[in-house]
């Protein structure tokens, strides 16, 4: 299918705000909101994010009022709004009237109503009473002025991914009938012939619902491909009615964050308008800060570089983690800031007023239970005055010569029930990877499996465990061409179809890095690896030779002892590393310093006095060089810089100083 004509979204400068849920209060607060927006430099706010049973308390009953009050005042006070169509939650009397449309869970319980998102994706009932609003939403609203985006639904997908009703069956099914034409494609796609699983009629495929032994991995792998499909076909639906309606950019909210892993962006991010992206720390990460970035690395990389927006982010604690933190002095700031300098031309949080009921009544917000003699109050302002300062940066494009391949695939199929150790995560090898890089202050870019990779000198393939043949073709002709490259393990296992690539794992990778695996020997979460050089690794080891690489350091103990852990391999014109093993991350960072260095590569300046706490990254626009340190550290460091610091106003000459916890953006003197 192509993709409508993308639409622009414009703003004056950086756009920054929130979730506004005016619902929940009466207008006396309205008035109080509005004006406290305005001393907070709020100019974006989404609305209507959860409104349907409001703007339709009876079927087909609307009611407007409260909206187009809310609507009229935002736009007095020069403020834009990012409507929601106000979908994400069907109201009562819809689940009532029609309980079919609730979703089911893997063994085939329904989820009642009563949260959110309580709907299959598949239903054509809650499809069409959605499009129905959205209808009516963009008749009244889609020519309004204050109207700057489109907000469709919320999260699609964050609690309703993956449904395994009935009508969510057939859906697959027709998906299936689709993609493969025929039943024996479906069989020799799926492994079948194992454990007499073949099919001999389309009716007889079924979701992957609970079994009583472990489920078929093509049925699960093609399972998450429908429902990201599904709910990308929701998306264009509503999209659709907006279109026809409205000549305002349009958009959804993407949950590039930790552990959200059921839809693959890379295949939605071409119907957006903008990419728009919620991103909350996750305090169950060894390092949340790093994750952070990445996930801002990944959310420019889906718009192809182009500035996105951070639709939600929070000012402290979220509500959903076993343990949550609020943030640290300064460092709304720091997050915000670092989104910023990844690449995002807004900063939005979730909400601006904290709940005072319902289920996130404890979860941060710009105004605070507190009030405003708050200290996230007084950060929030400030960093409203900062972002107001830096308009000027609004379109300008990161610059990195390193890439980072990541692949949702991937991930659905290294968590497929049966895998060498239960313990070995996508995620955690990205992160790992990433992590090291961050840490050596390098700029990644986040690409999908088959991406270009011309413009850069590094690329880096964590665990990339599912590629197909042109995809590692596109990694391997790039070395032969004179890139380098580091490969880590269970990388190039299987192909689309969950198939292993036999001959020796790594697969289509295999005779660029000049290795041959023949076992895995994955270790205890406890056990600790030493290898040759006496770095320590843990989690994984393999049973390998070099065909043709150079061994650079081999297991010292374990279950794969002599046997290579790090290799170096002349390919073409190029190197290709392979690391057959989680090193620890000092041991990491060392390792990626050594290859980075080989490759050429540098952080965007140099910093003296430097922790491993430093973020450095710039944006390039037309007229100007951006330069963004963010301290993480409680030391001040120095760094290599001339020209104006846009947060102090001061010039600066050769160096600037930024002080432990601070941000500075210094708008570089031309010749930089
Ligand atoms: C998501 C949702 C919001 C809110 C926040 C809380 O981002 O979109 O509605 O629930 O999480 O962190």
């Amino acid at each position: 299918m192509t993709s409508p004509a993308r639409r622009t979204f414009t703003h004056d400068g950086i756009a920054f705000g929130c979730d506004y849920n005016p619902e929940q209060w009466t207008p006396d607060v309205w008035d109080e909101d509005i004006a406290l927006m305005g001393e907070a430099g709020v100019d974006l706010v989404a609305i209507n994010i959860f409104g349907w049973s409001h703007l339709e308390p009876r079927e087909g009953e609307f009611d407007f009022a409260r909206l187009d009050d809310i609507i009229g005042r935002l736009h007095t006070a020069g403020i834009r709004v990012n409507l929601g169509t106000g979908t994400a939650s069907p109201p009562a009397w819809l689940t009532r009237q029609h309980p079919e449309i609730l979703p089911m869970a893997d063994d085939g319980t329904r989820r009642y109503p009563g949260g959110r998102q309580a709907w299959c994706p598949s239903s054509p009932v809650f499809r069409s009473a959605a499009l129905r609003l959205v209808d009516a939403v963009a008749r009244r609203y889609g020519d309004h002025p204050a109207v700057a985006l489109w907000h469709v639904s919320n999260e699609l997908g964050c609690h309703n991914a993956l449904c395994y009703c009935d009508e969510s069956a057939a859906a697959f099914r027709r998906w299936l009938r689709t993609k493969y034409g025929t039943l024996d494609a479906l069989n020799a796609a799926w492994g079948t012939a194992f454990w007499s699983q073949t099919y001999g009629e389309w009716d007889e495929i079924l979701p992957p619902r609970a079994t009583i032994s472990t489920r078929n991995p093509g049925q699960f792998l093609d399972f998450h491909r429908f429902s990201s499909d599904e709910l990308l076909a929701t998306y264009r639906a509503e999209a659709g009615v907006l279109r026809v309606l409205s000549t305002q950019p349009i958009t959804t909210n993407f949950m590039v964050t930790a552990h959200i892993e059921n839809l693959d962006y890379w295949s939605w991010a071409g119907e957006m308008d903008v990419i728009a992206n919620d991103h909350y720390l996750d305090h169950r990460l060894s390092d949340p800060t790093a994750e952070l970035a990445f996930a801002a690395d990944l959310s420019r990389g889906l718009g192809q570089g182009a500035p996105w927006i951070l639709m939600e982010h929070s000012t402290g604690a979220v509500n959903w983690q076993p343990l949550n933190h609020p943030k640290s002095a300064g460092q709304i700031l720091r997050n915000s800031l670092t989104h910023v300098a990844r690449g995002a031309d807004g900063v939005c949080f979730f909400q601006w007023r904290a709940s005072v009921q319902g289920s996130e009544k404890f979860h941060s917000a710009m105004l605070p239970h507190a009030g405003t003699d708050s200290a996230v109050w007084r950060e929030v302002v400030e960093l409203g005055g900062i972002v107001d300062r830096l308009g000027e940066v609004a379109g300008s494009r990161v610059e990195s010569d390193v890439a980072l391949v990541f692949s949702w695939e991937s991930w659905w199929a290294t968590q497929t029930d049966s895998r060498p150790s239960q313990a070995l995560g996508y995620l955690d090898q990205i992160h790992a990877a990433y992590g090291a890089l961050h840490a050596l202050g390098l700029t990644v870019d986040v690409v999908a499996p088959g991406a270009d990779l011309s413009a850069y000198r590094l690329v880096v393939v964590p665990g990339l465990h599912l590629v197909r043949a042109a995809e590692a073709a596109v990694i391997t002709d790039w070395i032969a061409a004179g890139g380098t490259a580091l490969v880590t393990f269970y990388s190039g296992t299987v192909d689309q179809d969950d198939r292993v690539w036999t001959g020796g794992y790594t697969g289509p990778f295999r005779d660029a890095l000049g290795i041959r695996i023949e076992e895995f020997a994955p270790v205890a979460v406890d056990a600790s690896l030493t290898l040759s050089d006496g770095s320590r690794a843990r989690l994984w080891s393999e049973r390998a030779h070099a065909t043709t690489a150079e061994v650079a350091a081999s297991f010292a103990d374990g279950p794969s002892a002599g046997h290579p852990a790090v290799t170096r391999n002349a390919w073409g014109d190029g190197e290709a590393w392979y690391l057959a093993t989680l090193l620890e991350p000092a041991d990491y960072r060392a390792l990626v310093a050594d290859i980075a260095e080989r490759a050429g590569v540098r952080p965007a300046a140099r910093v003296h006095g430097a922790d491993a706490a430093v973020e450095i990254v710039r944006r390039r626009g037309a007229d100007a060089a951006y330069l963004f340190v963010v301290n993480h550290g409680d030391s001040p460091v120095e760094v290599d810089a001339a020209g104006v610091e846009l947060v102090t106003g001061v010039p600066v000459a050769g160096r600037v100083a930024v002080p432990g916890g601070a941000v500075r953006i210094i708008r570089e003197e031309a010749a930089a």
